[in-house]
């Protein structure tokens, strides 16, 4: 991609268009004053100049997940749910329990493996997808790279203990996240347990709870008995019916990278989060500076898929590399485009790396002087 003409970064750089020309012509590149420029050619002429380029995403990038598509287009999507609270309230708890009892089984030999998302059926059928990452991970690390994942947040705190700094945290990243929270008041099967005492914290923070009169969802649950679970998807759903949350099944898939590794046997293993589109065998995929074709999909159960369609997790194959959490994935229409955009980006990074190294190195010897 091109970003902006050689005219631009003059000013930009507050030099002449004569001066970035000739400087050009020093590193052998022969561009003219409207030429439009790539990162790489960006990167180095500003360099002489003595600037160092951020690139940050442009709103358009930003909004790749909400591509504008024509409301005829559009059906109605799972929500994705993100656990968040303070550590001990129960938030694995609650997931290893809707996990457990909603899943549907299939799975081989019941080994359920780990991985960073997946998604249930409640008991009317209806599909709820989950981030199996920590709360705090899904919010900062991927909204630091601009990706927005999370449609409700359910915000578990204990009901023998208090509103506590992590749960102010949680509620404090979901509002400034504009999304919707419910909360999920746990271990009311302890003999101490005072749900009555939370929501009244609550309500001192301003967030009063529905039965209170407030516009905030709250319910009592046991993530150890089960209680209030079934209530509690219901609430998960009675929200996401609020939002009226829809994409586009019929295009190039986009979604977001959750969590990556590199897998023995099977190569770089991704688990994706589709957002919208429909993501397919043999699509030609990019994230982050990776690109490949989708060799292989399983579900969350380890089951083999051949397409994943919107707020559907999926353990994808075929990446050329392992991309980082919070990383868009894009198909493209050719290779050719997908190649390109990753061979700049992976120019951007070993620019940028190698101008950490160059520091470090003169720290070093600034050191030893
Ligand atoms: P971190 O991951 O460390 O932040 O904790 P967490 O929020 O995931 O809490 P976790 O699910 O690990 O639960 C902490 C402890 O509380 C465990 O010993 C659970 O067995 C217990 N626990 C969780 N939910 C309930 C519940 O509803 N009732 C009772 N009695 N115990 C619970
Ligand atoms: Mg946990």
């Amino acid at each position: 991609t091109e970003f902006i003409s050689a005219n631009d970064l003059a000013s930009l750089l507050d030099v002449s268009v004569n001066e970035i020309i000739s400087v050009c012509m020093s590193l052998g590149m022969f561009v003219s004053i409207n030429q439009r420029l790539d990162a790489e050619a960006i990167t180095i002429i500003a360099d002489e100049f003595g600037y160092e380029v951020e690139f940050t995403k442009t709103d358009e990038e930003e909004s790749e997940v909400e591509e504008v598509d024509s409301p005829e287009d559009l059906e109605p999507r799972a929500p994705i749910v993100t656990i968040m609270g303070h550590v001990d309230h129960g938030k694995t708890s609650l997931l290893d329990y809707i996990r457990s009892s909603k899943v549907t089984s299939g799975e081989a030999g019941g080994i359920t493996q780990h991985i960073g998302a997946y998604d249930v059926k409640t008991d009317n059928g209806e599909k709820i997808a989950f981030l199996d990452t920590p709360g705090h991970e899904a919010f900062t690390a991927m909204r630091a790279r601009g990706a927005k994942i999370t449609d409700v947040a359910i915000i578990v705190i204990a009901a023998d203990d208090s509103i506590m700094p992590q749960t102010k945290e949680a509620i404090n990243h979901a509002q400034v996240a504009g999304v919707p929270m419910i909360f999920a008041i746990n271990k009311v099967d302890k003999p101490n347990a005072n749900p009555n005492k939370i929501k009244e914290e609550l309500a001192n923070m301003n967030l009063l709870v529905e039965e209170w009169g407030g516009k905030y969802q709250s319910q009592e649950i046991s993530a150890k008995t089960g209680q209030g679970i079934d209530e509690l998807l219901e609430k998960v759903l009675l929200e996401a019916e609020i939002l009226e949350l829809t994409a586009n099944p019929n295009r190039n898939a986009v979604g977001t990278v959750v969590e990556a590794s590199l897998d023995k046997g099977r190569g770089y293993v991704s688990t994706v989060m589709v957002q919208a589109g429909t993501l397919k065998i043999g699509d030609i995929m990019l994230a982050g500076q990776h690109y490949g074709r989708v060799k292989a999909m399983f579900d969350h159960t380890g089951k083999k898929v051949k397409e994943a369609e919107p707020s559907t997790p999926v353990q994808v194959l075929g990446l050329s590399g392992a991309p980082q959490a919070g990383d868009i994935l894009k198909v493209y229409d050719t290779e050719r485009e997908a190649r390109e955009i990753a061979n700049s980006r992976e120019q951007i990074n070993r620019e940028q790396s190698m101008r950490t190294k160059k520091h470090i190195t003169l720290d070093e010897i600034g050191r030893r002087l």
